[in-house]
């Protein structure tokens, strides 16, 4: 049984003329009031439509960027609200605060089938307050809004936070079909998943990714690594970066994580070559990409991609690869002289025969920049720290209350 038909029967059969609040994730790259990619609005269509087709009020409510718990222009969902109207093919309502008068009221005027977005709900504090009472008086405020709460923001699972988790604590809860699909992929690449079992990580910060790596050291076979973490690991095998990206604090860590992956057989491939410049990207200046040996990276220089022959290397270890999980850009992929080595990885798993996941919000930007289509790719995940915090085999709060 689907969550929304869980979630009917929770409430006497029927969903009709029920207020419905959605937890989607719909913090998108935005350019001034330009959506930049509106992958996660896309994502989170068919939970909301089916809540309206089933006769629902559907009230949405979200998130954009960090705010510090109080509105700021330059974070409202307002042009989220025009595109998720133009996505479902509807007028969405608009309120301009999330438990305020224009929340109650946009919510009241709701009809069966009709759909409203709240204000981003991170202007107030009591949504990410570490404070339980804080955080749980929100959350009363939010669910005295609604009969009923579907969680389909995956991603956000990971966080505790008032319209993740104490809501559902007090409504009928459902978890929607985007979390379900996400959950299923994910539990794919944890339970028995089919070998070659590749992973590619990438971004900048290896601080971020050590609960990953430590955890998949023991479940994959190859880990790819690349992006501004690769320095901090060929920095940990002795040489010299330049001024790349490092983190000085994690060399012992990278060195503990060769030595283990010698232990336990799982093959860590670094890249051979990278691009350089003399500057980061900025856009005064035209890059000057220069491509050099891992090993030979000058001092006054930094990296910012993969290089070619790093690129073919990845892209024959993923060859045979039955299951991949990508997660985070193989260089600085907004500007085009350092995009090839993440075009070079998406356009590998583009040819994987197994499950392929694209993990994350920058992964997804990065393979839609370049013009790769969705389906392109097995599944691409719309939550990069929840799906690395599941892959890491951390307790998600966002579904564990769903068990609860
Ligand atoms: C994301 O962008 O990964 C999710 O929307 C969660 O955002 P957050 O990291 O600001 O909680």
């Amino acid at each position: 049984m689907s969550g929304i038909d869980s979630l009917a029967q929770q409430l006497g059969g029927s969903l009709r003329g029920k207020r419905v609040l959605v937890r989607s994730d719909l913090n998108v790259p935005l350019d001034g009031s330009t959506i930049t990619d509106d992958g996660r609005i896309r994502a989170s269509v068919p939970t909301i439509r089916s809540l309206a087709d089933a006769g629902a009020r559907v009230v949405v409510v979200a998130h954009l960027g960090r705010p510090k718990g109080a509105p700021e222009d330059r974070y409202s969902l307002r042009p989220v609200a025009a595109r998720l109207g133009e996505l479902l093919g509807a007028e969405v309502a608009f309120a301009t605060d999330t438990v305020g008068e224009s929340a109650r009221s946009t919510v009241d005027a709701l009809q069966s089938g009709q759909v409203a977005l709240l204000e981003n709900v991170r202007f107030n504090p009591g949504e990410t307050s570490k404070d339980d009472a804080e955080r749980g008086a929100f959350a009363d405020q939010l669910a005295s809004l609604a009969d009923a709460f579907v969680s389909d923001g995956f991603g956000v699972v990971h966080r505790k936070q008032a319209s993740v988790y104490d809501v559902a604590q007090r409504l009928p809860h459902a978890m929607g079909n985007l979390v379900a699909t996400e959950i299923d992929v994910l539990r794919r690449l944890t339970v028995d998943p089919e070998r070659p079992y590749v992973v590619v990580l990438g971004g900048s910060k290896v601080s971020d990714k050590l609960g990953v790596i430590d955890n998949l050291l023991g479940k994959a076979d190859k880990l790819l690594i690349g992006g501004g973490m690769v320095f901090t690991f060929l920095k940990a095998q002795g040489h010299e970066v330049g001024k790349s990206l490092l983190e000085e604090d994690q060399l012992d860590v990278c060195r503990g994580y060769l030595d283990r992956a010698k232990e336990s057989g799982v093959e860590i491939l670094l890249p051979t070559d990278v691009v350089v410049d003399t500057e980061f990207p900025s856009g005064d200046r035209d890059p000057r990409p220069v491509v050099v040996p891992a090993t030979e990276i000058p001092a006054d220089s930094l990296g910012l991609d993969i290089g070619p022959d790093s690129g073919a290397a990845f892209a024959a270890a993923l060859a045979d690869a039955r299951t991949v999980f990508w997660n985070g850009p193989m260089g600085v992929f907004e500007v085009d002289a350092f995009a090839e080595g993440t075009r070079a990885v998406a356009q590998a798993l583009t040819q994987v025969s197994g499950l392929s996941v694209v993990g994350g919000g920058d992964s997804a930007s990065a393979v839609r920049k370049l013009g790769f289509e969705d389906s392109a790719f097995g599944h691409i995940s719309t939550g990069g720290g929840a799906s690395l915090e599941y892959l890491e085999g951390k307790e998600l709060p966002g579904i564990k209350v769903l068990e609860d």
